[in-house]
């Protein structure tokens, strides 16, 4: 697969053309920032990482019928992928609080809900990504009514598919965030990425965070964190 002019940048990846009008490559970068790109830094093979772990979990939720842009893995750092148009959400899923969940309701990080949560955030860095809900995004004409029913049922079944397989990994499921795509016919797939950049995921047994929670919280010892969680994927593949 050619690589053609750059599309885009973005904080952690960068987006090709191809000579096929329905394929990208992206190319996974090890920058790192956090806080609406306020704290930059860069953890050190994160991108290949990355790279891996999306493609194999996308596979995974691909068989188990949940359709993705996935193509091709091409090298350690990049993969083909089906051209979308992002839908502007960030949808984020909860099995447990933590983070902006536990500082907006004053709950303290680790209470297990009874059922996973769903938040749509705006995606838009300008105005820092401000939290919505499913009627403002319909105001917006963000996506459509049968769109956002299936973004959320789809997000669910991801929150299924993924929480039982990093708990056969010694690994909890938090929570983490997902974007959909239009692929050029309107079908809606699940894009960007899935990682330890999107998800939050501690050790099952010691509660270790082996996440980017690391990076943002300058916790140290990031870089064997993610190694760490890679690890434990493959050797449950
Ligand atoms: P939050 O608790 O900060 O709202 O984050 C919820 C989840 O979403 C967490 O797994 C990290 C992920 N996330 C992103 O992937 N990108 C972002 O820009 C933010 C703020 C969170």
């Amino acid at each position: 697969m050619e690589k053609l002019e750059q599309l885009y940048e973005g904080k952690a990846k960068k987006v090709f053309l191809t000579p096929d009008p329905e394929i990208l490559i992206v190319s996974y970068k090890d920058d790192a920032t956090a806080f609406n790109g306020l704290k930059k830094g860069t953890i050190a093979g994160k991108g290949v990482i990355n790279n891996r772990m999306s493609n194999l979990l996308m596979q995974l939720l691909e068989k188990a019928g949940v359709p993705t842009h996935f193509v091709e893995e091409l090298n350690e750092r990049e993969t083909a992928v089906k051209r979308v148009s992002i839908v502007p959400l960030e949808v984020i899923i909860r099995n447990i609080a933590a983070g902006s969940f536990s500082k907006r309701y004053g709950v303290p990080e680790g209470v297990v809900f009874d059922e996973p949560t769903i938040e749509f955030s705006y995606k838009n860095d300008e105005l820092g990504d401000p939290l919505m809900n499913s009627y403002h995004a319909l105001a917006l004409k963000l996506a459509t009514r049968e769109e956002i029913e299936l973004i959320k049922s789809y997000a669910f079944k991801v929150d299924e598919i993924l929480r039982s397989f990093w708990a056969e990994c010694g690994v909890t499921l938090v929570d983490f965030k997902l974007e959909f795509g239009r692929l050029s016919d309107g079908t809606i797939v699940l894009a960007d990425e899935i990682s330890p950049d999107t998800c939050r995921l501690w050790d099952s047994a010691t509660g270790e965070k082996l996440d980017k929670d690391r990076f943002r919280r300058d916790m140290g010892g990031v870089e064997d964190a993610y190694a760490e969680v890679m690890d434990r994927l493959l050797k449950n593949l």
